[in-house]
């Protein structure tokens, strides 16, 4: 079994820095989800992550960097793309720009691109500085499962094959970073987060983005089902009260095997994420793994506003999706 090893303790960190240097693999706390980390310079060290997950070979990983330097070490930082590091950096905010020859193919899954970022969690800072290296990592679940944004989710997915889980607490964020790919003319947003959209464009002095919707995704990642627990995830999308008294009859015929996740005040049997957007953001990817814990068969979650934080968690909840009912 995988061990936990708790990230306040030198030892811990040295243990995992270590890890790292000889070609190993090391799950660590980031803002936004848990990573699976290795070596982004070493290709063997980047195979076994693809093994450790099950994901497939053709959907490429983001190198985490301690600062602009190291970026430049793996990639070609353009005038935008160095904007955005200084206003966004380190937070999540994932850039694609071209990559240099020293990134192995296994990273960028052929592509001439790379994604980077620079995480602000302390201990993913650490790890990358006092190893030296930029380290490549995907979220650390198995390939297709919502992302961890606790140790314990890590270990309950990738018991084994890894060297180390570094526990650094809950991520305060809880959804996967921004991902903007700057390698073409147009910015394109690839994968909403944090840091939304207008921000980013703001930033680039840019007025629109470029709607993308070619046949071919530009992320690999976003033509496989993702963040899906084994409970049927049905996302109820119309007025509030419509959707409330529809997934009230639903539950009533179900009788239990079934939670139904809102947000704001709610009342019995609905069970909040949370107060605001932040909040359940933080807490959707711990909640699925907590129905499914308890054998739910089914969860409804109500569509959640899109704006701000709500474009990314909508993003999220559609994928994860097998039903999308829409009540009017
Ligand atoms: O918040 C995050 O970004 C977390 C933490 C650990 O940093 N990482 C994460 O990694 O979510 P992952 O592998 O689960 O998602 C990376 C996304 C995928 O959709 C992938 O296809 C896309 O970034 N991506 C990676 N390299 C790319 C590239 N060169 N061009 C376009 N998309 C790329
Ligand atoms: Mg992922």
């Amino acid at each position: 079994m995988t061990l936990i090893l708790p990230a306040r303790l030198e030892s811990s960190i040295a243990s995992a820095v270590e890890a790292i240097r000889v070609g190993g693999l090391v799950a660590f706390p980031t803002e936004t989800v848990y990573g699976l980390g290795a070596n982004a310079l070493d290709r063997r060290a980047v195979r076994k992550i693809f093994k450790a997950k099950g994901r497939p070979a053709d959907n490429p990983l983001i190198v985490h960097v301690a600062d602009v330097a190291m970026a430049e070490r793996v990639a070609h930082v353009t005038p935008r793309a160095r904007r955005l590091m200084k206003k966004f950096w380190p937070g999540p905010l994932t850039i694609v720009v071209r990559r240099r020859p020293c990134v192995p193919d296994e990273v960028t899954a052929g592509l001439e691109t790379v994604a980077i970022r620079m995480p602000s969690h302390p201990v993913a800072l650490r790890l990358i500085r006092e190893s030296g290296l930029p380290i490549a990592a995907p979220s650390a679940n198995r390939a297709g499962r919502p992302s961890p944004t606790r140790a314990s989710h890590v270990r309950a997915d990738l018991r084994h094959g890894i060297d180390f889980i570094l526990d650094g607490g809950a991520s305060k964020v809880g959804i996967e970073s921004t991902v903007v790919d700057l390698s073409v003319r147009k910015p394109v947003i690839l994968r909403p987060g944090k840091v939304s959209e207008s921000q980013v464009l703001r930033v680039l002095g840019e007025r629109s983005g470029r709607l993308r919707n070619t046949r071919r995704p530009r992320a690999p990642g976003m033509k496989y089902r993702h963040y899906s627990p084994k409970a049927k995830l049905i996302l109820v999308v119309g007025p509030a009260s419509k959707a409330r008294a529809e997934i009230r009859k639903r539950l009533r015929a179900a009788r239990g095997r079934s939670v139904w996740l809102d947000f704001g005040a709610v009342s019995a049997p609905a069970l909040s994420m949370g107060r605001s957007l932040a909040d359940v953001a933080r807490r959707l990817f711990a909640v699925m793994r907590a129905a499914d814990e308890r054998g739910i068969e089914v969860i409804y979650i109500r569509s959640v506003p899109e704006v701000g934080l709500g474009v990314a968690i909508m993003n999220r909840l559609r994928k994860a999706a097998r039903e999308i009912l829409s009540v009017t």
